[in-house]
């Protein structure tokens, strides 16, 4: 554990709070919306600034709920969070000049950026999304209007206490009245799921380990990642590829990429149990149960508990993986020609290859210009008795998958398009039969991948779609002087 000291000056009172502290929930609510009244919407805006959360709130949080905890007191504390983004398309439509946000246009690159387009068209052309006959994705029909403006992201510790700020933001911009300055194209719910399964994903493996540390904000650095400079989450920071000439506004911000994908949970579970691994890499025979938990624990990358399979390769390790000390110790060091411990396309090798990719002698570099900061939750019911016993989805459910970074295409766009879809990463030198494949879990295309079995890695298996992109947008999320200065109204 070292402990470092911050090389560039965080305002974490401008910064809105889920980029880097992480708005805290148990029950969160995406409402999208669309401008009807611009004039009128910049006005009501600043009614709702005092409402949203900055670093400097959710710390506070942090350690309320801690007090909470301490004291033994019952239930939880009642908390609710607000932050605010908007699409290009919002901008637009708000008269915002918002050039700075892309990188200097290059007229020979060709290279369109994903927030100037949209996720919609991004999609299409980069992300490998299903489509429909008319070209556009096969996705709900609220993300194929071309109307989404903005969101406004609502956390809480109940529905009650969210359903309640949701109120209270409907009567600031005058939402179901004749005078109103938005209207509501959909507002999406998640969850955290219940009980033990607090914290799991819908296929049961835990999520939300490995997210950067970041220089400047975290103090305490476990063993684990290179901690990632400030700018590679916010904007106008060094890390930041366009620190330099981003409009005073457009500093303190971050890019928000949100994605609708559902899971087929029964699916996934009845590929498991039909491809179960017969031996472990010592050659010990395994069970059908343990074939088929290792098969899942391989496309992961981590068992279920969350102990990565680099650390612990054949058999799960519950106490690794609650030890945050340990529990991200890995770097697939001296790896690029073996995927005996981890197949090279497992989800958490694909989307962070730590030291699969060239590492610079200066330290932060490389890998980490791409990572990401990931805020996303579970929506839909658990399974029932008849998915289980089908092994088919009768009830949407899936993650509300939302991200951070400074730059769309260097975290979340790379990390779908040119490492998840692309057969040919992580780079590896292992024999060529074992080409990596795509992401078992989020990959678009044709999708199978090498490595699942220990003893013979070249095996390549075959894998259906388990996650099905519903829908998205790119937004970006402003810092509280960029809203207050530049898109609220001047009062
Ligand atoms: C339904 C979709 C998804 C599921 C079920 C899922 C699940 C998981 C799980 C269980 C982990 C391991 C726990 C952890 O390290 O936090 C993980 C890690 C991660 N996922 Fe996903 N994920 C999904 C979509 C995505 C997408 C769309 C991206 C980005 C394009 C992504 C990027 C990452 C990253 C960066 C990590 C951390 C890797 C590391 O640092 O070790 N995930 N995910």
């Amino acid at each position: 554990m070292a402990t470092i000291l911050p090389t560039t000056t965080l305002d974490f009172n401008n910064i809105q709070g889920d980029i880097l502290g992480g708005l805290p929930k148990r029950t969160e609510t995406f409402f999208l919306f669309e401008i009807i009244n611009a004039t009128k919407f910049r006005k009501d805006l600043n009614k709702l600034i005092p409402l949203v959360k900055t670093v400097a709130g959710v710390l506070k949080d942090r350690k309320d709920i801690e007090d909470h905890r301490k004291k033994r007191l019952p239930g939880l504390l009642r908390l609710t969070g607000v932050n605010i983004s908007f699409s290009h398309l919002g901008f637009i439509k708000l008269g915002i000049d918002d050039s700075s946000l892309r990188p200097p246009v290059d007229p020979h690159a060709g290279v369109l950026d994903p927030f100037e387009l949209g996720q919609k068209i991004d999609a299409v052309i980069n992300l490998g999304d299903p489509t429909k006959h008319n070209g556009d994705p096969d996705w709900d029909e609220s993300f194929l209007r071309g109307h989404i403006h903005g969101v406004i992201v609502i956390t809480g510790d109940s529905h009650a206490s969210v359903n309640k700020k949701k109120s209270e933001i409907e009567v600031i911009f005058g939402a179901h009245t004749p005078n109103a300055s938005l209207k509501e194209i959909t507002s999406i719910r998640g969850d955290v799921r219940p009980g033990d399964q607090a914290a799991h994903e819908h296929f049961g493996f835990l999520d939300g380990i490995s997210n950067p540390a970041v220089i400047g904000f975290d103090t305490v650095i476990n063993p684990g990642p290179r901690p990632v400079n400030p700018g590679v989450l916010v904007t106008g920071h060094p890390g930041d590829p366009f620190e330099i000439g981003r409009a005073d506004w457009a500093k303190d911000g971050s890019f928000l990429a949100f994605r609708y994908l559902f899971q087929k949970a029964p699916e996934f579970n009845t590929f498991l149990k039909k491809h179960p691994i017969s031996e472990d890499g010592n050659g010990k025979v395994l069970t059908p149960e343990e074939g088929s938990e290792l098969l899942g624990a391989r496309m992961f990358g981590r068992w279920k508990s969350g102990a990565p399979i680099d650390i612990t390769p054949f058999k799960d390790d519950p106490i690794l993986a609650a030890d945050s000390k340990r529990n991200n110790n890995f770097a697939f060091e001296g790896e690029r020609s073996s995927q005996f411990k981890c197949p090279f396309a497992a989800h958490i090798r694909k989307t962070n290859p730590r030291d699969d990719l060239e590492v610079p002698p200066t330290g932060t570099g490389s890998v980490e210009a791409n990572r990401i900061m990931r805020r996303g939750i579970q929506f839909g019911p658990e399974l029932t008795t008849h998915e289980k016993a089908m092994g088919i989805t009768e009830h949407g459910r899936g993650v509300l998958f939302a991200c951070y970074q400074s730059s769309l295409v260097n975290g979340f766009q790379l990390q779908q398009q040119t490492w998840s879809n692309n057969p040919k990463f992580p780079p590896f030198t292992g024999k060529p039969n074992e080409l990596p494949g795509l992401d078992p879990i989020i990959g678009q295309g044709s999708r199978s991948m090498s490595g699942l079995d220990p003893l013979n890695p070249e095996a390549q298996l075959a894998l259906p779609n388990f996650v099905v992109p519903r829908g998205g947008e790119y937004f970006f999320a402003p810092s509280l002087h960029g809203l207050k200065g530049t898109i609220a109204a001047r009062t």
